[in-house]
């Protein structure tokens, strides 16, 4: 009880030390937050360590090459390093790879059914539940604590874009609904891994040559299409409690003919916050996506990310130091005005909140 009282006062206390202008160091331990990072190989490098240590670090995405016998152990150092920075607030580095089921699990121990199986499945509720269960345990033995996963696409016709690797639970948003919902359920059960709700408002409609890893993707499907197909698992998975939510990298003119879905406000407020009611936080898709090859630098995409109200950008590219230069970009910007500084404290906020519970 002690112990809880007590974290609960390090929290608020890290809440609110608000962005202090003149304070260079706590503005980079708060960009820090929001900023996953990426490397190559199977050693966690040393920069990626100090950049622990000194707080510009909110956690990794883990790929398949970088995973072995190992990876728990250094997760576990890395997790040590900083609890010790200025930065920790109670609350550990966030810990993110992809384990979809079927052919998407970047840690070896399943789901062996991909999400179409699932969806194919006699029982397909119970079958997820069981595959929520699998990946929660899968993350305990591994020190991974956010599953870039479930997909809630619905997806259009055979050989599609999700349907092409088995990542759709199905075609009707009924049966998608039916699968997520248990599959969040399950994976946040113990309360130390959180489930991330993607690719929003949703990838369902997009053909197999339309990826946003490679190129710009226009999905034109009009409003009520989005909600009354796409959008529908969405309002599942809210009420199932899943604690993050990946905005999509293709445009959707009919809300918002500039910006894509994850750099627009219209998107990530009005709909996501606003219509649908989500109150967690906001991941980023692989911030070096060719779908983003219009919007500058990978800095300059961050800082439009966080404008339009994203709270962490997972930056791709295995480079450490790309990490490190978000990180400073959005501290610059905070510092500049460009990023208002009452949407940056509610985010650091819902970062911290999300980061408590999984301690
Ligand atoms: C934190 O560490 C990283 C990695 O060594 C380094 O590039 C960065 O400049 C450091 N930042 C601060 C504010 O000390
Ligand atoms: C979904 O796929 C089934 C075949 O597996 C087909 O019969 C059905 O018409 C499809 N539904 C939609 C809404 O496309």
């Amino acid at each position: 009880m002690l112990s809880i009282i007590f974290s609960a006062v390090v929290v608020l206390t890290a809440i609110n030390a608000a962005p202090t202008p003149d304070s260079t160091q706590s503005l980079i331990q708060e960009a820090g937050y929001h900023v996953i990072y990426s490397y190559s190989g199977t050693t966690i490098p040393s920069s990626v360590t100090s950049a622990a240590q000194n707080g510009s670090l909110g956690g990794l995405i883990l790929f398949g090459a970088n995973v072995n016998s190992q990876t728990a152990s250094q997760i576990g150092s890395l997790q040590s390093a900083y609890a010790r920075s200025g930065a920790y607030a109670g609350s550990p580095l966030l810990i993110t790879t992809d384990q979809e089921g079927g052919e998407v699990n970047r840690l070896p121990g399943g789901p062996t059914l991909s999400a179409k199986q699932i969806g194919q499945s006699a029982n397909p509720g119970t079958t997820a539940a069981s595959a929520g269960t699998n990946v929660a345990s899968v993350f305990k033995s591994y020190n991974v604590n956010v599953d870039l996963a479930p997909v809630l696409g619905v997806f259009r016709s055979p050989g599609d874009f999700l349907d092409e690797f088995q990542r759709s639970y199905g075609n009707t948003s009924g049966l998608v609904s039916q699968c997520v919902g248990p599959f969040i359920t399950n994976m946040q059960a113990s309360g130390k891994v959180a489930a991330t709700a993607k690719h929003f408002p949703g990838l369902g409609a997009a053909e197999a040559s339309q990826n946003t890893d490679e190129v710009p993707v226009t999905l034109g499907l009009s409003l009520q299409t989005l909600h009354t197909v796409d959008e529908v698992p969405y309002t599942t998975a809210i009420q199932a409690g899943v604690k993050l939510v990946m905005p999509s990298w293709a445009l959707y003119p009919a809300l918002d003919n500039t910006y894509p879905s994850g750099l627009s406000k219209k998107w990530i407020q009005q709909e996501l916050r606003t219509r649908l009611g989500f109150k967690g936080v906001t991941i980023s898709d692989a911030i070096t996506a060719g779908a983003l090859k219009n919007f500058g630098t990978i800095e300059q995409r961050a800082v439009s990310a966080v404008q339009a109200g994203m709270d962490i950008i997972v930056v791709t590219g295995n480079q450490p130091s790309d990490g490190v230069s978000v990180a400073k970009a959005l501290a610059d910007a905070v510092r500049s005005g460009k990023i208002d500084s009452n949407a940056w404290a509610a985010s650091n906020q819902r970062i911290l909140q999300l980061r408590s519970g999984l301690a």
